[in-house]
């Protein structure tokens, strides 16, 4: 056979053995013989580059390629379902439905509410060809190259099946609890934070910037919905049970019923079984079975009339309140926390609890002593949701009622409360410890200063060790300073000067944005800095003048005068421009100024030799057009770099809307 054809080949085969391995829990052959035929592959692909296929077995692994994610429109908007909480809520929803098709016998299939993200997939010729996140449920995020790397989800259907030419399937991507708890502990190991639960595991996962990173987590996926023209059934259950024949993971435990009881009867079974699933589950999802059906009863605006959700109580425990301290985070925000006597609750050995602020401690009415019920919801620290219905009224007699604070615990300032917000702020933000520590992260933070080789925790121990008080402080570390005598070398070290080093070189809008005044975002420091032009204007700028600029209103305007009437503040800003960081938009900026793309709307897409794909987005905007998301017939044209997207590429050239390259885009804006 030559070598081309056994290509296809061992890559049909890899699809079937995968499949058999991670979705069936079957496989046919060793480990050992897999990675055999995987390596015969790779061997051959890197021989015949022209046969590269993303969906090949061997692209499971992932790249290093940064994934800057493209918003796409989803083509049916994913609506979410209503939930219900209990039995009556339930029976309503039945009551509804029955009512709805006036009297008429249907079914309605029960299936596990999985916890995780969903994701919805487009097959074209049975080839996966795009994966997009719910995002709001109008546009999503396309996350196609991370989510090729799970592996239950087929990239190629096996050929001959009775799929459509052209469909979509949705479901949850989720992190089983091995995963979740072996990379847990990896990250305990490594001293970085820990994911509160499987979902926010999945989800920080999905949005990975490398599908190298995906790839080694360990993510699943299971598939709930199929829609599309030329779906096999008339039932929802009918055609996940072809999409199971297709390839796809479908939950096992779906079941069809066509009474309320049968309803209560699966609830009952799986508020218990469920703590013996692989994955994190968080309720039941009811759905009447008939397409037929569910196209008669329609939907509301936000979600199907034909689907609801019921939610499992969280588990709760009873203990006892011994005190209540008071935590001050990074933001300054300060947290009431009870310690409590230990009490086991959900697999685990729980004795603080949050009670989140002020107001919901006064609800509570707490005092030392009193019997609690404490929940443990979808995060890690559990929460006291209320007290025991036992007779507490001896402790209300002895103990006075726990009252917040009104003076930061950790430096003694008054706490202040903004408008709007629940939480109580230490407002010390140059003097109070944590709050100096949440600054210094903010200022080295990614879309900050960059200064992507120093962590919280490095952070946190020079500051321990009183090397650094502040940000400025970072300018003038010294190697002698850091450096282990212990190490043998000290290339770790070498990397943080060196890319404290180079922070220097980012722009002044940045810098803007990474001193930290309250309330001025990226966006905000960005209008700032193109209006004004450099930090001493800023500065400067009276509160009139700050107003009148669009998107700066008085909230922001106020917080800029307050912040330059800080002297320390002041002093703080003089620190870093002799440092050398950016204090002015750069030369280039200001001539780069222009209104040549007035009024278009401009689609980027793919990747990029001269800048990165947000300097793109800058220069568009920088001569006064608009980055969109999404091709339309509204679109001017496309600014295109290697490896655009098909589905992107087909949309244009139907439209009839300009591809342009790089260089034709730079020197059309040079003109
Ligand atoms: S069906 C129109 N089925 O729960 C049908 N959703 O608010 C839409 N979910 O966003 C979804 N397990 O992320 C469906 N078996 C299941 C599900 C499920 C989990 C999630 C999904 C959705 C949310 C509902």
């Amino acid at each position: 056979m030559d070598e081309k054809a056994r290509i296809l080949q061992l890559r049909e085969e890899l699809h079937q053995h995968n499949y058999r391995y991670y979705v069936e829990n079957a496989p046919v052959i060793s480990d050992q013989e897999f990675d055999f035929l995987m390596h015969e592959l790779q061997d051959l692909e890197a021989k015949y580059p022209e046969m590269f296929d993303a969906n090949s077995p061997t692209q499971r692994v992932g790249s290093d390629l940064n994934n800057e994610f493209e918003t796409v429109v989803h083509t049916r908007p994913m609506l979410s379902l209503g939930n219900t909480y209990n039995r009556e809520e339930v029976a309503d929803f039945w009551k509804r439905v029955s009512e709805g098709l006036m009297g008429a016998p249907f079914q309605v299939c029960c299936e596990l509410k999985f916890d995780g993200l969903s994701i919805s997939l487009h097959y074209e010729e049975g080839r996966l060809v795009r994966a997009v996140t719910r995002g709001d449920g109008v546009q999503g995020d396309d996350v196609t190259a991370n989510v090729r790397t799970i592996r239950s989800i087929p990239l190629q259907l096996p050929k001959g099946g009775d799929w459509p030419r052209q469909f979509e399937i949705r479901g949850e991507v989720l992190m089983p609890w091995s995963s979740f708890d072996r990379l847990n502990a990896e990250r305990e190991k490594a001293g970085e934070p820990l994911f509160a639960n499987p979902r926010n595991a999945a989800s920080g996962t999905l949005k990975s910037k490398n599908s190298s990173t995906v790839a080694q987590r360990g993510l699943d996926a299971y598939l709930y919905y199929l829609l599309g023209d030329g779906i096999p059934g008339d039932g929802h259950y009918q055609n996940l049970e072809a999409a199971a024949r297709w390839g796809f993971q479908v939950s096992k435990n779906m079941r069809l019923v066509d009474s309320l009881e049968g309803v209560f009867e699966y609830i009952d079974y799986w508020d218990k079984e469920r703590k013996n699933l692989p994955v994190a589950t968080d309720g039941v999802v009811l759905k009447v079975n008939s397409l037929a059906q569910q196209k008669s009863l329609g939907m509301t605006a936000k979600s199907p009339r034909w689907a609801i959700a019921y939610k499992f109580q969280a588990e709760q425990a009873e203990t006892t309140l011994r005190q209540v301290v008071f935590q001050v985070g990074r933001t300054g925000a300060v947290t009431p926390v009870a310690n409590m006597d230990p009490v086991q609750l959900a697999g685990t050995q729980v004795r603080r609890a949050t009670l989140h602020n002020a107001d919901v401690m006064a609800s509570l009415d707490l005092h030392v002593g009193d019997r609690v019920l404490v929940e443990k919801g979808g995060e890690i620290i559990p929460k006291i949701v209320g007290k025991a219905e036992v007779d507490n009224s001896q402790f209300k007699i002895q103990n006075s009622k726990l009252e917040f604070v009104d003076r930061c615990p950790v430096c003694g300032s008054k706490l202040v409360r903004y408008e709007g917000e629940a939480a109580h702020y230490c407002p010390n933000d140059t003097g109070c410890p944590p709050l100096i520590l949440g600054r210094i992260e903010h200022f080295i933070s990614r879309k900050a200063m960059n200064i992507n080789s120093l962590g919280p925790e490095t952070v946190d121990d020079y500051y321990r060790r009183g090397l650094i008080h502040d940000a400025a402080d970072l300018y003038e570390l010294r190697e002698e300073q850091l450096a282990d005598p212990q190490a043998s070398d000290n290339k770790g070290v070498r990397k943080i000067l060196a890319s404290i080093e180079e922070s220097k070189r980012v722009p002044f809008e940045r810098v803007l944005f990474a001193i930290g005044i309250r309330f001025v975002g990226e966006i905000a420091a960005k209008t700032l800095a193109r209006y004004y032009g450099s930090m001493d204007k800023v500065a400067e700028a009276s509160m009139e003048s700050l107003m009148q600029i669009n998107g700066i209103g008085e909230v922001i305007a106020g917080s800029v005068i307050q912040y330059f009437a800080n002297p320390v503040n002041r002093a703080f800003v003089e620190r870093l421009r002799s440092a050398g960081l950016q204090m002015e938009i750069g030369e280039q900026q200001k001539q780069a100024q222009s209104d040549k793309l007035a009024g278009q709307s401009v689609v980027i897409s793919g990747v990029f030799q001269h800048h990165s794909r947000d300097e793109y987005k800058a220069l568009i905007e920088q001569h006064g057009g608009k980055n969109v998301g999404s091709i339309s017939n509204k679109t001017s044209f496309i600014l295109a770099g290697e490896n655009m997207g098909p589905a992107k590429l087909e949309k244009a050239q139907k439209l009839g809307i300009r591809i342009m390259n790089e260089d034709e885009f730079l020197s059309l804006i040079k003109e």
